[in-house]
């Protein structure tokens, strides 16, 4: 069973003004596996933010389907989209979206809130949720508010975020795209590490030609 498989899927936007709907992504076909790596690039406006869309349930093909670990997605109404975004994916985006009034580690846990009472992966979450700030080198930062941390210190804590609920795919929309190389490298080789260790499937959207080309695939749309 993969992790993501993607079929024939076509996405088509609506015109503003009236002319024929503009096709973004035309008939696109892959599959990742727990634990594969792929990089996503290709120039501006070509359909990368659009197509991990449609992977992360956040909108709807036009045609063709999306499989997350198995399950197909279509026509499951948006609670069961939710439901299935929490159980399965972990999202990081290019800005970090940590929650200003809540603490690193509030911030890191918000994701077992979307899943049900009594699901395991609220068991014992603070811990899960500790010991991730510990292996990103942020332990000493859990109890700080995200407005004292650096940028890098901030996406370090995104990405751990995106990990708490064990994921079978993370989702990564230019990640690095607001940090220096230095630290772009760093939140990198976290991305990649975390999701091996954990056997999830990681999908990175990036400008980076040599961040890229660290990954186990490139996926290059035109
Ligand atoms: N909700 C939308 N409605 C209409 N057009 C859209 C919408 N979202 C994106 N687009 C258009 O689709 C194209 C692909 O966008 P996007 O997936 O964001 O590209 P990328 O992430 O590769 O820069 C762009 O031309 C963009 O303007
Ligand atoms: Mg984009």
């Amino acid at each position: 069973m993969h992790a993501l498989e993607v079929t024939h899927l076509i996405k088509d936007y609506p015109d503003a003004a009236g002319r024929p709907p503009r096709r973004v992504l035309d008939d696109i076909s892959f599959t990742v596996d727990g634990g594969e790596s792929l990089a996503i690039v290709g120039p501006s406006g070509c359909g990368k933010s659009t197509l991990l869309n449609l992977i992360g349930l956040l909108d709807v093909p036009t045609a063709g389907e999306v499989q997350l670990a198995g399950r197909r997605v279509a026509g499951l109404g948006e609670r069961e989209r939710a439901a299935l975004r929490a159980e399965l994916l972990g999202f990081v985006f290019q800005l970090h979206h940590l929650l200003p009034q809540c603490t690193v580690l509030e911030n890191v846990m918000v994701p077992t809130l979307a899943l049900p009472a009594g699901h395991p992966n609220r068991v014992g979450a603070a811990e899960r949720a500790s010991g991730l700030l510990d292996r990103v080198g942020l332990a000493a930062q859990r109890d700080q508010f995200p407005g004292v941390l650096s940028g890098g210190e901030r996406q370090r804590v995104a990405v751990v975020r995106a990990l708490i609920n064990q994921p079978k795919l993370i989702l990564a929309d230019e990640p690095t795209g607001a940090l220096d190389r230095e630290n772009a490298g760093r939140v990198v080789d976290l991305l990649k590490s975390l999701a091996g260790e954990h056997q999830a499937g990681l999908i990175m959207v990036t400008h980076d030609q040599a961040l890229a080309a660290s990954l186990q695939r490139t996926l290059t749309l035109e």
